[in-house]
């Protein structure tokens, strides 16, 4: 059961029009409005408590206008009208009061709902980072950065002329065939050097870089290139490399050892040998395939008391193919090859990191995995 109420106010007929009746009346009045303002509780109660006091047609103001000033005789008529008046301006005020009151406890109480706890943990955001290719293929270009090499990038759809005719793949070379290119459809309109396909490595840069560039030059050509590999455990149709490019005057094979060895130690640390082992690439002669001290090992060729299964107990891990700037490929880019001298360096980037930080899986690189990601943040 609701607490019952107290009777409400009426406004009471006068038929005595003396001081003292006046008084009583005028206080019981003022009593009420300021009893009835103090159970305001919301904006609706308010209207309510407005309308029933202020109300044109049949409020308590009107009814004190017409059963006290409009009934008062004669001679009272002015003090009448004078408490009136003032009736007027307290109920006003009162009204007035309880509206602000009432604005401040609403705003106080939403204030107490929406209150924070500041002592509380806040959200924590997951920040992205480096993804561990990206990550290697930095740390590789600072250590040429800081050797004065600037980075240059090419397309990874190219034509075949700077896949393979610039850097010396005559049409029928068999060396073609060691890269297992994508070729884009339908060109066999195309002359050959026009036809594009997914570069298969980023040794096409070089020619580009020659072409815009005069000696003397260094720059290395980070990117991400293509071959129609099987997936297995080491490869992937898609991977990363970076080229290296050097041409001077007088730059000799001791110039590209000193570096790479250089190089070797600046990413895999200052204990690991290098050896140089004689290859062939088309664009370079002589060629070489650079390998490392097995960092597994440290080049004994056996650990645990077994034979190293990294370096397969040989000792020597390799990394990367490089050579001398071979002098036909400086004919495509009008460089004097009696001049100038150069060498070149490739290497995979996706190598470097398995190496780096023992992942035994190519793919982990690119499932996208943020288990395996997180490793590298
Ligand atoms: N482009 C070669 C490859 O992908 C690597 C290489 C680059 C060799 C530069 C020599 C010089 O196998």
């Amino acid at each position: 059961m609701p607490p019952k109420k107290k009777s409400a106010y009426t406004v009471p007929k006068l038929k005595d029009f003396s001081a003292a009746a006046l008084d009583e009346a005028v206080q019981n009045l003022l009593a009420a409005v300021v009893r009835e303002a103090g159970e305001v509780k919301n904006e609706l109660e308010w209207k309510t408590f407005r309308d029933r006091w202020m109300a044109r047609a049949n409020g308590f103001l009107t009814q004190v206008n017409t059963l006290w000033l409009k009934a008062a005789p004669k001679d009272a008529k002015r003090d009448v009208g004078q408490r009136v008046n003032e009736v007027k301006k307290r109920v006003d005020e009162t009204i007035a009061a309880a509206l602000a009151s009432m604005q401040s406890t609403a705003s106080t109480s939403q204030l107490d709902t929406e209150r924070v706890d500041i002592t509380l943990p806040g959200n924590r955001r997951p920040l992205g980072a480096e993804h561990p290719v990206i990550k290697t293929m930095n740390e590789v270009v600072r250590v040429f950065r800081n050797l004065g090499y600037s980075v240059e990038e090419g397309p990874e759809i190219e034509t075949d002329y700077y896949n393979f005719e610039a850097l010396n793949f005559s049409p029928n070379h068999p060396a073609r065939d060691t890269q297992d290119t994508l070729f884009i459809a339908n060109q066999e309109s195309k002359p050959l050097r026009e036809r594009l396909l997914l570069r298969t490595h980023t040794s096409p840069v070089q020619i580009r870089t020659m072409e815009k560039m005069k000696p003397p030059l260094r720059v290395v050509c980070p990117g991400k290139v293509h071959r129609n590999d099987a997936l297995d455990a080491t490869h992937s149709p898609i991977f990363h490399q970076i080229e290296g490019l050097a041409v001077d005057t007088n730059i000799t094979f001791c110039d590209l050892k000193g570096t790479l060895d250089h190089a070797m130690k600046e990413m895999f640390g200052s204990s690991v040998r290098t050896r140089f082992y004689p290859s062939f690439f088309p664009f370079t002669e002589p060629s070489a395939d650079v390998q490392i001290s097995c960092i597994f090992c440290g080049g004994r060729g056996y650990r645990d008391g077994g034979p190293c299964r990294n370096c397969k107990a040989s000792g020597w891990i390799e990394l990367l193919g490089c050579g001398m700037v071979d002098p036909n490929v400086y004919g495509f880019v009008d460089y004097d090859a009696k001049k100038v001298s150069g060498f070149a360096f490739g290497m995979g980037v996706e190598r470097i990191a398995i190496l780096k930080y023992g992942v035994d899986d190519i793919q982990l690189f690119f499932n996208g995995d943020v288990r395996f990601l997180q490793q590298f943040a």
